[in-house]
């Protein structure tokens, strides 16, 4: 989503992915967007831990001190996201940009990846349909975590498939059956029931677990009935290759 011709005296939103957590991978475009912001926004979970975007970002944007605008969200998987939240925010950032100044919108790995920033991005146009909006990839962590793993997601003609969140062993091996390499995002526990049985399905020597990658807390478990429920990270994702 691209909306240029920004000399209404209106400021830029700019959705901006800031890559997979080492602040070292964000783009020389996206340090160049949060170096001329005043205002930066990013989704804050009610848990009280600090936003991982934010956390990977602040570095960019510290000489500048922008206004920051948190967007508190449920950590509780089953509490959906009030769309007041998202409109709220909306007419928030769309102030700013009436006053002519620029607002990033950051978020983990890539926006057009699973992100809610397009969602945002989606929000501000609806109650600002002027603004002027570009968006700036970022590096995913699924690209993060094969770098990790040591070996490529997938080479030449081979088929790589990407699900945000698998239940079940039924809905895992229709995942797995029709591809090369199924990277498997959103890590929970229904997900590691259901590999622990791995030598049924076939997948031993097969699976990779990758925590935070790219950061200095990243891990890489080729043994995931190691990793035990308590021990689950959000940050995390699996690399299942064929
Ligand atoms: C809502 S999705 C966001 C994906 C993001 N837009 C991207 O391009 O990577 C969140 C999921 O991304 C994965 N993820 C994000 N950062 C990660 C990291 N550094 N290491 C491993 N997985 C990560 C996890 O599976 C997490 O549950």
């Amino acid at each position: 989503m691209t909306t240029r011709g920004n000399n209404n005296g209106l400021g830029t939103l700019y959705g901006i992915g800031v890559g997979p957590g080492d602040p070292d991978l964000l783009t020389i475009k996206a340090k160049r967007a949060l170096e001329n912001v005043s205002v930066v926004s990013f989704t804050q979970l009610d848990d009280g831990k600090e936003s991982f975007a934010l956390n990977v970002a602040r570095e960019a944007f510290q000489a500048v001190q922008p206004t920051l605008i948190a967007i508190t969200i449920p950590s509780d998987d089953e509490t959906p996201v009030e769309s007041k939240t998202w409109t709220d925010a909306a007419e928030d950032i769309a102030g700013h940009l009436r006053l002519g100044r620029h607002v990033a919108f950051i978020t983990e790995g890539d926006p057009m990846l699973y992100s809610e920033c397009l969602l945002v991005l989606e929000s501000v146009r609806s109650v600002m349909p002027e603004s002027n909006i570009e968006v700036i990839p970022g590096v995913s962590s699924v690209m993060a975590a094969a770098r990790s793993s040591g070996k490529p997601l997938v080479t030449h003609g081979q088929r790589l498939t990407i699900l945000p969140r698998v239940y079940g062993i039924d809905d895992l091996m229709e995942a797995i059956t029709t591809s090369d390499t199924t990277v498997l995002m959103e890590v929970n526990r229904d997900l590691l029931q259901a590999l622990a049985d791995r030598e049924k399905l076939g997948l031993v020597g097969k699976v990779t677990y990758v925590r935070q990658a790219s950061t200095a807390r990243e891990d890489v478990v080729e043994d995931i009935s190691k990793i035990s429920t308590e021990d689950l990270d959000y940050f995390s994702l699996l690399i299942i290759r064929r």
